[in-house]
């Protein structure tokens, strides 16, 4: 199994000694509750690095919601089992103190693609994500770090915020994986009642459908509008945002002309789950 690891300082006595001996470091960024998405990024980290770390931190500076933090699954032991036969070298499981001492004050705040989308319903959200995911890489110093296109948005900022900053790491994005019924997995699953679980693939129908009519060349407006209603339909409580953009820079999209995606948001009960499909012009 993993050696799990408390404090920086340990991480990057580890990381010198394979770095000296010439091995590339892959780190995959986590907040735990580990799923089969989250090991798809570990056997990509795995593909492309001799060494793997998986860090473990549920990061108090991104969530936008007391309740949604402390709701939180929180399962190291269950994590570190799951990791043990994918050989992972080490979990970097850090305490909030370790990560955020007394006088932390710095934020790292990326624009232009961290706006609108979930950006707009959870404010500050991203800024959280860039702090932290700009502390992972460099506490790491990885050559490599993946991140799912399921947060597609997050994926963006990531890019942004590693280029902007000289982070010497090279981003990998890496699938969504979906249930036999195409639902997203996602942490926040498990909070779904049983008659949700039921409703919640609608959302990956609905973009999925959505998006071939899009590719087809169909004007958004309207395919927009009525993924809205079946969403609704479907048993959704609030639809946040279902949205066409720029696959690169996010800008909106009114017909698609190269690469696009299409994302979406939508509350079911207590659960908000976010989902994307890419739409590639036919
Ligand atoms: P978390 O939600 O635990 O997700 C960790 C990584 O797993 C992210 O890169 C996410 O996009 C990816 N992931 C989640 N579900 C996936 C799925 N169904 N298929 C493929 N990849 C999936 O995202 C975060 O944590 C945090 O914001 C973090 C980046 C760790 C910063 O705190």
């Amino acid at each position: 199994s993993p050696s799990i690891l408390r404090t920086v300082a340990e991480l990057r006595e580890r990381v010198r000694t394979w770095r000296c001996a010439g091995e590339r470091v892959a780190v995959v960024p986590t907040m735990g509750a580990l799923h089969e998405g989250h090991l798809s990024l570990v056997e990509a980290a795995k593909a492309r690095a001799e060494r793997v770390i998986v860090t473990l931190f549920v990061n108090p500076k991104q969530f936008n919601n007391a309740s949604d933090l402390a709701a939180y699954p929180r399962t190291e032991a269950d994590d570190a089992a799951k990791l043990a036969p994918l050989a992972v070298d080490v979990l970097f499981a850090p305490a909030v103190e370790e990560m955020y001492g007394s006088g932390f004050s710095t934020t790292v705040s990326v624009t232009g693609v961290s706006d609108g989308l979930c950006g707009a319903h959870r404010p500050g959200h991203f800024d959280g994500v860039a702090t932290v995911v700009s502390k992972l890489l460099l506490q790491s110093e990885a050559d490599i770090a993946c991140f799912g296109e399921k947060d597609f948005q997050q994926l963006l900022v990531v890019r942004r915020l590693a280029a902007d900053l000289n982070i010497p790491v090279e981003i990998v994005g890496c699938p969504t994986v979906r249930e036999a019924d195409r639902l997203a997995l996602s942490s926040r699953n498990v909070r779904l009642t049983p008659e949700e679980r039921r409703v919640a693939p609608a959302i990956a129908r609905i973009l999925f459908d959505s998006a071939d009519r899009l590719a087809a060349g169909t004007e958004a407006g309207p395919v927009l509008e009525q993924a809205r209603r079946e969403l609704e339909t479907a048993g959704f409580d609030r639809v946040e945002y279902f949205e066409l953009r720029d696959a690169e820079t996010l800008a909106p999209v009114a017909k698609v002309g190269s690469a696009a995606r299409l994302l979406a948001a939508a509350w079911l009960g207590n659960t908000r789950l976010i989902d994307n499909v890419p739409v590639l012009p036919s």
